[in-house]
């Protein structure tokens, strides 16, 4: 198969072309009866080709001619045995990722940093997580992520768990060290599971960290949507030393009977993109980021890192340090967004990040440059930096699975008196964005004395029903 060729996009224009008048879905037949925002929205030759299931275009749930051949493109560019293109977000690939590889009552690794969708896969699934704490930067205010070290304590306290659901790396681009985990958690018998919603460009540049497939782990769940060229939405499930029938078949269970071809065709436009661009692409967003970065550190009050002690970094985020302004990270959002015209991708107490792309240049990167020197000659407040104290670093094992979490009946008590009982809710606090406790667990004293000195701090909570934490959630 030719690498640089796009096999859905040549059978739905193959298919569009071909004359055949369309007696079957979608209802606009190929944009005749679309309303005229909606072709401007997405073009009349867009709407020509948002097809549906003809034979010529091939079956997601069991895929044989165009859409298995992009997807074997996909897995060989991407390092993987298999790949899977996925149109209901990485949430899908993440949830059909769990339910192949876990059993109901399996033990398994989370890292309190998962995404909402790891624990939503274990509610579909039934297995049982055993929480692990994250690393946090003081000095940075950034969440890092799983340290070995703590992995190997886990390893030794639950060595019948199934495996480890890894994050990396995360929204601040911090990778754990996936060769290293990797070689432990295989040795323990254990699989590797990796949401890597924010690493689909990894592959791309040895400067970056390394990716979840070069580093051994069994699966891969990929953002293409986010850091790539596709349409929101769309994703890809790699698969390394995994029965791939099985995921499929995960999968399938999952995806919609009705995949919308532009979503498909745009995984299919955004790997050829990659394979035709893509080092020298991920090298120019390096190159602008290191500019970037020079500027920022130049200025009176703003600041940026470079590296990370024990973790790896992926240099095409830029998080800045904006609290000798006086400002927090939200209120320096604000002014961005409403003042200057530049849109962040997050903010928090301390930092806002941003995010460089393969779709970058030197004349995006030198407006967010101009916009940033504007906010830094703003007159400084005084600083109002929250405070922190240090995250319980306890690994628990969940005293009920999310599922059976998800279907039994809780209710508020007043915090004092929640001690021993088993947490119904998710509790965050920003800083530091790592959830202290999770639906299912024993609620300790100790995390009880962490939830007070943040209210004291005035840390803000989020997940909680009642956001002032006057009561929490529990099992009835
Ligand atoms: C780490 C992580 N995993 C998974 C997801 C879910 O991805 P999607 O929104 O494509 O379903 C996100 C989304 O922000 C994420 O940040």
């Amino acid at each position: 198969m030719e690498k640089f060729s796009a096999p859905i996009i040549s059978a739905m224009t193959a298919y569009s072309s071909d004359g055949a008048l369309a007696f079957h879905t979608p209802g606009h037949k190929q944009g005749l009866g679309a309303h005229s925002l909606l072709k401007n929205l997405i073009t009349p030759e867009g709407l020509r080709q948002e097809v549906s299931l003809m034979e010529e275009l091939d079956d997601l749930h069991s895929p044989h001619s165009c859409i298995r051949d992009a997807e074997t493109l996909a897995a060989e560019l991407w390092h993987a045995n298999d790949a899977l293109f996925i149109v209901n977000g990485t949430t899908c690939a993440i949830h059909s990722m769990i339910l192949a590889a876990l059993q109901p009552n399996d033990l398994v690794f989370v890292p309190r940093n998962s995404h909402r969708s790891v624990i939503s896969a274990l509610i579909l699934s039934g297995a049982v997580p055993v929480f692990l704490p994250v690393e946090f930067s003081p000095a940075l205010k950034i969440p890092l992520n799983l340290s070995v070290e703590t992995l190997r304590r886990a390893i030794k306290k639950f060595p019948q768990a199934k495996a480890l659901i890894l994050t990396s790396p995360n929204y601040y681009g911090v990778a754990a060290d996936l060769p290293q985990i990797s070689a432990l958690v295989h040795a323990a018998g254990m699989l590797l599971l990796v949401d890597e919603a924010h690493g689909a460009h990894l592959q791309f540049s040895e400067k970056l960290p390394v990716s979840a497939m070069d580093a051994g782990a069994d699966l891969s769940a990929q953002s293409t949507h986010k850091l790539l060229g596709s349409l929101t939405q769309t994703s890809m499930l790699l698969v390394k030393n995994f029965d791939a029938a099985k995921v499929r078949r995960a999968a399938s269970l999952l995806q919609t009977t009705s995949p919308n071809y532009l979503l498909l065709a745009s995984l299919d436009a955004a790997r050829l993109q990659m394979a035709q661009l893509g080092a020298e692409k991920i090298s120019a967003a390096l190159e602008l980021s290191k500019h970037l970065r020079a500027e920022i550190n130049s200025t009176g009050a703003l600041s940026t890192f470079d590296a990370v002690e024990n973790f790896a970094l992926d240099l095409t985020k830029v998080t800045v340090n904006v609290e000798r302004l006086g400002l927090t990270g939200m209120a320096a959002e604000q002014i961005l967004r409403h003042e200057l015209k530049i849109q962040c991708e997050l903010s928090d107490p301390a930092n806002l990040l941003f995010l460089l792309t393969y779709a970058d240049t030197s004349a995006t990167v030198s407006r967010l440059v101009d916009a940033l020197k504007l906010l830094d000659a703003r007159p400084r407040l005084p600083c109002t930096s929250t405070g922190l104290s240090d995250l319980p670093d306890e690994i628990t094992l969940a005293e009920a699975s999310p599922r059976e979490i998800f279907f039994a009946p809780s209710k508020a008590v007043p915090l004092a008196q929640s001690v021993g009982e088993i947490c119904a809710e998710e509790i965050t606090f920003y800083p530091p964005g790592i959830p202290v406790l999770s639906a299912g667990e024993k609620i300790s004293a100790a995390v009880i004395r962490y939830i007070l000195e943040q209210k004291k701090f005035g840390g803000r909570v989020i997940g909680a029903a009642d956001v002032e934490l006057n009561t929490i959630k529990i099992l009835e």
